[in-house]
């Protein structure tokens, strides 16, 4: 996610905002900038620096033409709107407002619309600049800068965490948040601003925490707080004894259990803009395909490595029951290597993290080859598999530093659940009413993903119970088959434990052969349409001997009365069950591999991005 720091006082600015940004650089970034007033002349001399890629080269532009100022502002970016470049790296400016802004504005295309209408011409492909052009026409309307703020922040939809100077009140700094994190750290004559705690803990330990829909103007010797509305805020400041380990974590013991907390925010930010205001339809900033197009697709392909092709396996059940569109699911890895029977006017889809990992993008390439359309499902904007597609639908997870992938996971899942709808109402294979019905019930999600969250003690008094055994079977029918493979690979990658996942009707086949009471097994098995035979499999098992870890629906006497443990989730529109299971599963995971002393964030042998064949 993308960094703000800022600063206003007495002594230089620039260091202090540079050091801040260094201090967030652990949450990833493609670009960075800062801007400054200089007033040593006793006139006020705005300067802006920005540069592509690492603060280091931001640090070589400004050798060569330093900036002065005791009040500033500084960004780290992580592209979400136009790729990574000097352009659109923040700072932004128009006329005497510049601006740095994390999130995503979802109503920029229509503001920017009514802006070209009145004459503005735009330097950068993001939606940040046009909160610049917004805020400059405001003041030339109100001329009232504190009116102006506030008229804007009410124009923008999304989510937003905004800082912003002005010439002509160089000493104050405006900041406004909506669903993206913002706090004022205080000073004595002095005041910093930041999206993160770790950007100002050398600095104070006092901060004010701004609340969504709350505003604040920053002056060297005072802080107002308001609500968008104008009423003004009286809020306490808290003091922060974190260490600056702990405060990169946000409190957190590990950044895994940190990004499972984050899943919440993670989908309604994948889902922000996407789903349409009324539930009549989704759509896709970078994406479109007509009616007629989707109409005449043939298959699509599905590629992915680990746990993206867990994700991708979740799609293809989606897509071929929403959209009625045939659906192959490949490991990136295998694909290239066999011949693959590909129909004309079909799609292939890389899905990615990263978008890094050698055997997607190897896999695209061969797809691109034998002239299947190219599309990419990736959290990396401008990545070399976005690059290489061109045609690239974006997971708004922000960067995701523990190496066992958890919130991006959850990202590809929202993106693969809103092209599926995508897909079935452009190929009109489900009528208006679905829709509606299904968006809505897709936005309730990251609620529920909440209260998930809410069994992590449960879930961790199993785990203790459990962390002791050395191998585990993982069973799951229909769409908890994909997410026992998930759950069985997360337990692999970070616990180091020996874990085998099947569709619960293959045991019978050969597996069961294993069972004995050294092999508990973790049944996920939600109430859906084939969970009455996945318990008569989880029967079979338990009759030799397993003991069962179930992972079902609250209020589900049957299976819980069968079941050693017993992990109740929400009740959930049927098809959606992966985004609550996946939670109940990383939990697991993350508990087992912390009793058992392991390396949570960066397991043995794993690397973030697998960048080799
Ligand atoms: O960056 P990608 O999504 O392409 O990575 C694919 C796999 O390497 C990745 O999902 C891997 O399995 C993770 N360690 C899962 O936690």
């Amino acid at each position: 996610m993308c960094g703000i720091v800022g600063y206003v006082g007495e002594r230089q600015a620039l260091p202090i905002v540079l050091s801040g940004l260094k201090r967030l650089e652990y949450r990833g970034y493609d670009s960075a900038g800062v801007a400054a007033f200089d007033q040593s002349n006793g006139t006020v001399h705005l300067k802006i620096k920005r540069a592509e890629g690492r603060l280091d080269n931001l640090l070589k532009v400004l050798k060569e033409d330093p900036i002065k100022g005791t009040s500033s502002i500084g960004h780290t970016r992580w592209a979400t709107h136009g790729r990574p470049s000097e352009k659109n790296a923040h700072p932004h400016r128009y006329k005497d407002v510049v601006i740095v802004h994390n999130g995503i504005i979802e109503n920029y295309i229509s503001l920017r619309e009514e802006l070209v209408k009145h004459g503005h011409t735009f330097l950068s492909e993001t939606d940040t600049e046009i909160v610049a052009h917004l805020l400059q026409r405001a003041i030339d309307q109100e001329k009232d800068f504190e009116k102006a703020c506030q008229k804007v922040v009410n124009k923008l939809k999304g989510a937003f965490a905004l800082a912003v100077l002005w010439a002509k009140a160089p000493n104050k700094l405006f900041v406004a948040k909506q669903h993206c994190p913002m706090v004022l750290g205080l000073g004595k004559d002095e005041q910093f601003i930041a999206s993160d705690i770790p950007a100002l803990l050398d600095y104070t330990k006092d901060f004010i925490f701004l609340e969504d829909g709350e505003m604040a103007f920053v002056e060297p010797t005072k802080v107002v707080v308001k609500k968008f509305d104008g009423e003004i805020v009286r809020r306490k400041s808290h003091r922060v004894d974190w260490s600056l380990a702990a405060a990169e974590k946000e409190g957190f013991d590990h950044f895994m259990l940190k990004e499972i907390y984050e899943q919440p925010r993670v989908l309604r930010d994948t889902f922000r803009g996407r789903i349409q205001s009324k539930f009549d339809g989704v759509q896709f900033e970078t994406f479109k395909m007509s009616d007629a197009e989707a109409k005449k697709l043939k298959s699509l392909f599905l590629l992915g490595c680990g746990t993206a092709w867990h994700a991708s396996l979740v799609g293809k059940y989606w897509i071929e029951s929403f959209a009625k569109l045939h659906v192959d699911v490949d490991l990136a890895s295998e694909f290239r290597y066999r011949d693959p029977v590909v129909f004309k006017n079909s799609l292939a889809v890389a899905i990615s993290q990263s978008g890094e990992t050698a055997d997607t993008l190897a896999a695209i390439s061969e797809a691109m080859k034998l002239k299947l359309k190219p599309l990419a499902i990736t959290n990396a904007v401008e990545s070399s598999i976005a690059r290489k597609t061109k045609s690239v639908i974006y997971t708004h997870a922000g960067p995701e530093i523990s190496v066992a992938s958890t919130k991006c996971f959850m990202a590809q899942l929202g993106v693969l659940a809103l092209f599926s709808v995508y897909l079935a109402s452009k190929r009109g294979t489900q009528n208006k009413k679905w829709v509606s019905k299904i968006l809505t019930d897709l936005a309730e999600v990251p609620e529920k993903i909440s209260e998930v969250l809410k069994l992590n003690d449960h879930i961790r008094n199993i785990a203790k119970k459990y962390k002791d055994y050395r191998q585990y079977f993982y069973l799951g029918r229909g769409l908890s088959f994909p997410m026992a493979l998930e759950g069985a690979l997360k337990l692999k990658e970070i616990a180091y434990i020996n874990t085998q996942a099947y569709p619960a009707g293959e045991m019978k086949h050969g597996p069961i052969a294993l069972i004995s009471e050294d092999w508990p097994i973790v049944c996920v098995a939600p109430q859906d349409k084939i969970y009455g035979k996945a318990i008569s499999n989880f029967e079979e098992v338990k009759a030799r001997g397993g003991k069962l870890i179930s992972i079902g629906t609250e209020g589900d006497t049957e299976l819980r009365n069968r079941s050693d443990e017993w992990i109740g989730l929400p009740k959930i529109r049927e098809e959606f069950s992966p985004f609550l299971t996946a939670v109940a599963l990383q939990l697991f995971s993350y508990h087992m591999s912390v009793l058992n002393g392991c390396d949570v964030d960066k397991p043995k042998n794993l690397a973030k991005s697998v960048t080799v064949e």
